[in-house]
Formats: structure tokens, C-alpha cells, sequence
């Protein structure tokens, strides 16, 4: 199992913050956001790790977190010179990939939960997390059935769906690479993850799990005020 982090894009909801770095290099409490998942591919097990960044602060992220060797891990750079989308990862990321299986993360997504059991026992076809939350339609959205397969999924939808957002953490087998360089822009100019996630639910392929901890998808200030409290209080439990 290969691990890319996606840690692209301009954080333009960010700015001014984000003028002189990236969004995912800002701290959350006391690490920078990108260590948070990170971790989430480490504490899984994934130890040869891809992060795809944009090109204004791609030595940033090679100052701080260099070969890999002090997390115990390998990391492999790329660049993604503009934001095309999420599914454009499995295009740049094609070569990395080779013949194997892949878990991807937002470098902007902090998760509590423990995914090692899943992201292990893989073994094929598409696998994505979901959360309730009170506002789905700010994301991409999944209904399931009883057996955790996913009937519908949809981004941003504009009428209601399920109460369940994708998060930014994805399983796929190999074929993700194809289902990624057949995809088409959508209308805002994107190759769209849930394009994807059609490819797989298809051919009845794409499971879902619930995400049972807390999730936040740092990338507004409100949510990076609330993942840096977050952080703080668990940090003060364990001392
Ligand atoms: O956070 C979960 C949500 O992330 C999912 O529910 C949605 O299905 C998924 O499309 C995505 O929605 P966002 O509206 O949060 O996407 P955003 O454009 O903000 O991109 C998410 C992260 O990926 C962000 O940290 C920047 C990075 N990114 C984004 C794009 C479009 C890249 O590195 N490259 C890109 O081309």
C-alpha cells in the first residue's frame, strides 16, 4: 500500500494567511497541519508516501520534512503546477503508484480515528469514510445501504441526499490510475474525485465506512481555529 498527501491548491479562503505559505504547512496547536495526516498514513502502516504540492512552496515542505528518514518513512515530491483537481493526484501520482494499491489524503483533513485495520485489510475496488454531519452540501455526499455499499454519491449536491460527507481519505486498488485518466474536467474546470468514486460504484465496488472520531477539514479559519482547540484540549489530556 502506497500513501499520497495532497497538499496543493491555493488556499485562497485562507489568504492573507496563506501569502506566504502554504495552507497546509499553517500550525494546528503546535505541528504544522500537514503532520496530522501525516500521521494518519503512518500510524496505518504506509511508509512510502508521495506529497503532491504547488509550486510556490514546494521547498517548504522539503525543508521540513525532507527524506522521510526521521518519521521512519520514504518521501517522494511532486509538483502540481495549477489546482486541477483531486483526481488529477493518480495522473501525477501514476508512476509513483507502479502495480500498487493506494490510500490518498487531504493534507488539509485531521482525523482522531485509527484506520490501520481497514487500509490493511484491503483488497480491492474503492473505499471512502463518512461523516454525519449538519451541513453536508459543503462537500462531497454518500448514500449506503445496510452492507456499507455506496448507492450514491455526489459533490456538493444541491438537493438533500444523506447526512453523510466523504472525507478526504480514500482507499483504491490500482485501477484508480486508469479510472483517473479517463476522467473529463467538470464544468469548474476540475478532474473531480467523485468521478472517481462513479467509476468504482458502477461496478458495485465502492464500500463505505463511518468515521467514528472527530473529523476537520482545516481549510477555512473557523475550521483551524477549531482543529488547533481540538488539538490543545487532547494535548492537556494526556499530560
Ligand atoms: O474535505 C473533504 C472534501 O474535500 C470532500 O468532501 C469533497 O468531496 C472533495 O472534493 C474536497 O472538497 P473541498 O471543497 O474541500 O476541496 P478543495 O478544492 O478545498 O480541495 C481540498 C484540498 O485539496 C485542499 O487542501 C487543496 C487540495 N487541492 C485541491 C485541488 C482542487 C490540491 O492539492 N489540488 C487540487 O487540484
Amino acid at each position: 500500500m502506497k500513501g499520497i498527501i495532497l497538499a496543493g491548491g491555493n488556499g485562497t479562503r485562507l489568504l492573507p494567511l496563506t501569502k506566504i505559505t502554504s495552507k497546509q504547512l499553517l500550525p494546528v496547536y503546535d505541528k504544522p497541519m500537514v503532520f496530522y495526516p501525516l500521521e494518519t498514513l503512518l500510524n496505518a502502516g504506509i511508509k512510502d508516501i508521495l506529497f503532491i504540492v504547488a509550486p510556490s512552496h514546494a521547498g517548504d515542505f522539503l525543508k521540513l520534512l525532507g527524506s522521510g528518514k526521521q518519521f521512519g518513512a520514504k518521501f517522494t515530491y511532486e509538483i502540481q503546477d495549477k489546482p486541477e483537481g483531486l483526481a488529477q493526484a493518480f495522473i501525477i501520482g501514476a508512476e509513483f503508484i507502479a502495480d500498487d494499491n493506494v490510500t490518498m489524503i487531504l493534507g488539509d483533513n485531521i482525523f482522531e480515528d485509527d484506520f490501520s485495520k481497514t487500509i490493511m485489510n484491503f483488497k480491492s475496488g474503492g473505499h471512502v469514510f463518512a461523516k454525519e454531519v449538519p451541513d453536508p452540501e459543503r462537500f462531497g455526499v454518500v448514500k449506503f445501504d445496510a452492507d456499507m455499499n455506496a448507492v450514491q454519491i455526489e459533490e456538493k449536491p444541491k438537493t438533500h441526499l444523506s447526512n453523510y460527507a466523504v472525507t478526504g481519505l480514500y482507499i483504491y486498488d490500482n485501477r484508480v490510475v486508469e479510472a483517473a485518466r479517463q476522467a473529463q474536467p467538470s464544468e469548474r474546470g476540475e478532474l473531480e474525485i467523485t468521478e472517481l468514486h462513479n467509476w468504482y460504484l458502477k461496478k458495485g465496488e465502492l464500500k463505505v465506512d463511518i468515521v467514528k472520531g472527530e473529523w476537520i477539514d482545516a481549510g477555512t479559519f473557523d475550521t483551524l481555529l477549531r482543529a488547533s482547540n481540538l488539538m490543545a484540549e487532547k494535548a492537556k489530556k494526556i499530560q
